[in-house]
């Protein structure tokens, strides 16, 4: 524990908790199975937990109740022992299920309104339905990344509306999720896990998390653990957006940024590699950093370099179709009329999920422009963000021969990169993808 959190006497009902954390008959219930929630509750249910999913998606709900997993981290054979075999996880709709919890575990989205504010619906609306079955002697944590303030300002006077106290008589904490989907080193179980909650709150909040995970830090308050998170996630956005201003500035002066940046991270201290690229999607670096922009603003404190980085990060779409439309005349032809291969929808490399992937809005560039775009991403059958409606085709020879331009947006590892450089008349890669195949690539210009 580190110095500055001290551990503080437990009350008799926080002891009756801990028991049954550290015997795993605490009946633990998390609120949205989706990228975290599944994934956790998988987790909890592992090491002997009595776990009860609620999410208001019927579907989901039904899917994980018949052992089949929708999410890419989760093995369905796995789930279907959980479910099916040992009968430890089951999912349900009905919010009076609540009550019988000893634990809930909230991982809803937070998404961002229009006007770029968090959006906190979700938080709230799970927080009402607690509110009206909350009993003595339960942990509540939050677990979706939010504002520092969250846990505090908006979930417990709600909670402490029934007249329970927390920290006295149930217990509440934040808890930042941190899983990487698609990270095969990393899981749930070895992610070093941040708790941070006051005095009782606190000591039940670690006891229930080390069960299931290897490493758990414990910070002084919600609000501490809110701003890690935050700050973790404005980390990556800050970096990302000073490595594709550096590679806007590469192709001004005409150096290769991969080449750069490869050589700088040889430097055995002192960096950390980064990588540019189409722009950042999923649904944290775009979005987080503008929780804490906005609640900064209620301290008369303006984050800049969070605004600068949203600035260059934004703009990589409109640099990409840019460079996409140099190559094309350099051949002598525009945009209109020109047929686009994009190879890669989904966020990242690996992934199955598309939200706020910024090859949503390079595609629509390229269609107010008026190309033709059509994409390939064997991890994403359907693309239908930003308001497109595209489905996936076979990458083929013939595919990628009849395209003007095939650009590379994500770059998936299972990707026959070998065969698109070789059929491709022009090949922009935002990604450095082709890499790793050997020999000369006429055709292939980096980002
Ligand atoms: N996806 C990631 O990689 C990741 C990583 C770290 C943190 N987070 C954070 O975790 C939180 C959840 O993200 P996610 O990616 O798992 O979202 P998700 O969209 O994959 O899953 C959310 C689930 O919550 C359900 N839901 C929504 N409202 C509900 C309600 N009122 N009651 C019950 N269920 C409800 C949805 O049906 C869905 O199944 C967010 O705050 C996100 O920022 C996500």
């Amino acid at each position: 524990m580190s110095a500055s959190v001290q551990a503080s006497p437990v009350s008799v009902p926080a002891a009756a908790l801990l028991e049954k954390i550290k015997d795993r008959t605490a009946r633990v219930g998390v609120v949205g199975l989706g990228y975290v929630g599944l994934p956790f509750a998988v987790e909890k249910a592992k090491v002997g937990f009595q776990v009860l999913g609620f999410d208001r998606s019927a579907l989901r709900v039904g899917q994980v109740n018949a052992g089949e997993s929708y999410i890419g981290d989760v093995r369905g054979q796995e789930l279907r022992t959980l479910v099916l075999g040992r009968g430890l996880l089951r999912a349900t709709g009905d919010w009076d299920r609540l009550a019988d919890m000893d634990v809930v575990v909230i991982c809803v989205p937070t998404p961002l309104t229009r006007n770029l504010t968090p959006d906190l619906q979700y938080i709230e609306a799970v927080t009402a339905e607690l509110a009206l079955r909350i009993r003595p002697g339960q942990l509540i944590c939050l677990e979706s990344t939010t504002y520092p303030g969250t846990t505090d300002e908006v979930m417990r006077p709600l909670l402490e509306a029934t007249g329970l106290r927390a920290g006295v008589d149930f217990y509440l904490a934040f808890s930042p999720e941190r899983v990487d989907p698609g990270n095969q080193r990393y899981s749930t179980r070895n992610t070093n896990k941040v708790v941070g909650a006051e005095g009782a709150s606190r000591e039940v909040a670690l006891a229930f998390y080390r069960q299931a995970i290897l490493h758990v830090v414990p910070v002084s308050s919600s609000r501490a653990a809110e701003m890690v998170k935050v700050f973790e996630n404005t980390f990556r956005a800050v970096n990302i957006a000073l490595v594709n201003e550096l590679a806007m500035l590469c192709d001004r002066m005409d150096l290769d940024v991969w080449e750069v940046l490869d050589a700088a991270g040889t430097k055995p201290f002192g960096i950390m590699s980064f990588y540019p690229g189409p722009g950042v999607g999923g649904h944290c670096i775009p979005l987080d950093p503008h929780y804490l922009e906005w609640k900064a603003r209620e301290f008369n404190f303006n984050t800049r370099f969070i605004a600068l980085a949203g600035e260059i990060n934004r703009h990589m779409p409109e640099f990409v179709v840019e460079k996409a439309l140099r190559l094309l005349s350099d051949r002598g032809r525009g945009l209109q009329g020109s047929r686009i291969l994009a190879l890669g929808v989904a966020y990242k490399q690996d992934v199955d999920d598309p939200r706020e992937s910024p090859a949503g809005e390079v595609i629509r560039l390229l269609e107010a422009r008026r190309a033709t775009v059509v994409y390939h991403d064997p991890f994403v059958p359907r693309f239908s963000e930003f308001g497109l409606d595209l489905q996936s085709l076979p990458l083929t020879e013939a595919e990628v021969r009849q395209a003007d331009l095939v650009l590379v947006l994500t770059d998936h590892s299972t990707v026959d990169y070998a065969m698109v450089v070789r059929e491709a008349v022009q090949l922009l890669d935002t990604r450095n993808a082709t890499r790793r195949v050997p020999g000369p690539k006429p055709s292939v210009v980096l980002l």
